[in-house]
């Protein structure tokens, strides 16, 4: 019995590698190295360099390694990007998943676990956003995950697979041993760039909007720090194996934080004053996004180990300067 992760190479991906491994799990990458690193892949893992899509050669691991289960992390992830070149979402996110999906099927994989987005919600005006909410994905990237969470809830109807989707809300922060972070050089997550500027990294950054109906007039988001995620999907992976139900669940804390606060903590952490810019909006960010995240406390008895902003924040400026090192 062995699992199967795609885009086991990536930032959240190689942080469920090291999870799976740690559990004494048998554990296979696939991974195309696009936005990955080979380097990132925990060496107790088999790393298979190819494409999620390829049936024939996820057919041929199937067939090897006696997958079981298969965590699908692969994908394209920059909303902006997705609005300019949506065919490349629609490809790398809605095609490479129905390939894998159809491999899945032929192989006799009975579990899978997807990677999904608060982003199929869109603007609901509810906070929190319970799973059951109304689904309006504002962009492609959006669309492109919700397209493969609707496929899985075909196929399970259909074969002998049942499935859990987790809908990710801001993932950040890092390995608290420093075995993994998000290593992409221009990422434009929040906490990254903060942190990348508070090392002197970066020149100086910009607050995206000041004038949103929000306390502060800066976006709020739910931030979840990766290890709580990737515990998450160890979880769920339990229960599909336990004979559990397919099930789609937000990963969130349920607590959101403004742009300010979170600057204010990354200020804290890496004792240093931001060179910050008040900015305009950046196109297409709702307001204010937070989980509610009762459903995987209830099913899945996931109690996070690192609910905090400083300490999500504390990682990810530990990381950096590692990697700094690491680079140099
Ligand atoms: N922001 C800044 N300055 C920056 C970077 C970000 O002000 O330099 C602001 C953004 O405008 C936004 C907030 O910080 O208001 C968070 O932005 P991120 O880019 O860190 O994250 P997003 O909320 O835009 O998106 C993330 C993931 C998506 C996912 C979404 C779900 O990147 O894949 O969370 O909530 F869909």
């Amino acid at each position: 019995m062995a699992v199967l992760v795609t885009g086991g190479a990536g930032y959240i991906g190689s942080h469920m590698v090291l999870a799976l491994c740690d559990a004494g799990e048998e554990v296979v990458v696939l991974d195309s190295l696009v936005t990955g690193f080979d380097w990132a892949v925990d060496g107790r893992a088999q790393f298979v360099a190819g494409d999620a899509g390829d049936m024939a050669l996820v057919g041929r691991l199937i067939a090897a390694h006696g997958i079981d289960a298969i965590l699908h992390f692969a994908g394209s992830i920059v909303v902006p990007e997705s609005v300019s070149d949506p065919l490349k979402y629609y490809a790398n996110n809605t095609a490479t998943s129905r390939n894998l999906i159809a491999a899945a099927v032929a192989g006799g994989v009975r579990h899978f676990i997807f990677s999904s987005t608060a982003a199929v919600y869109g603007m609901t005006g509810l906070e929190p956003v319970e799973e059951d909410a109304p689904l309006n994905p504002m962009s492609p990237y959006g669309r492109s995950k919700l397209m493969t969470e609707m496929m899985l809830a075909d196929v399970a109807a259909a074969h002998p697979l049942r499935y859990g989707v987790l809908r990710y809300f801001n993932v950040a922060g890092a390995d608290p041993g420093r075995r993994a972070g998000q290593s992409t050089p221009m990422a434009t997550h929040l906490i990254k760039v903060g942190v990348q500027t508070a090392l002197g990294q970066r020149a100086g950054m910009e607050i995206f909007g000041t004038d949103y109906p929000t306390p502060d007039g800066t976006c709020v988001r739910d931030y979840i720090h990766v290890s709580d995620l990737v515990a998450a999907h160890g979880l769920l992976l339990e229960h599909l194996r336990a004979g559990g139900e397919s099930v789609t669940l937000n990963c969130g804390y349920g607590r959101g934080y403004s742009v300010r606060e979170v600057l204010a903590g990354v200020e804290d952490v890496a004792g240093v004053a931001l060179p910050v810019v008040e900015a305009p909006r950046r196109a297409g960010d709702p307001p204010s996004i937070v989980a509610r995240a009762d459903r995987v406390r209830e099913l899945l008895g996931w109690r996070p180990a690192h609910a905090d902003l400083k300490t999500i924040v504390r990682s990810a400026y530990e990381w950096e300067r590692h990697l700094a090192t690491r680079n140099r």
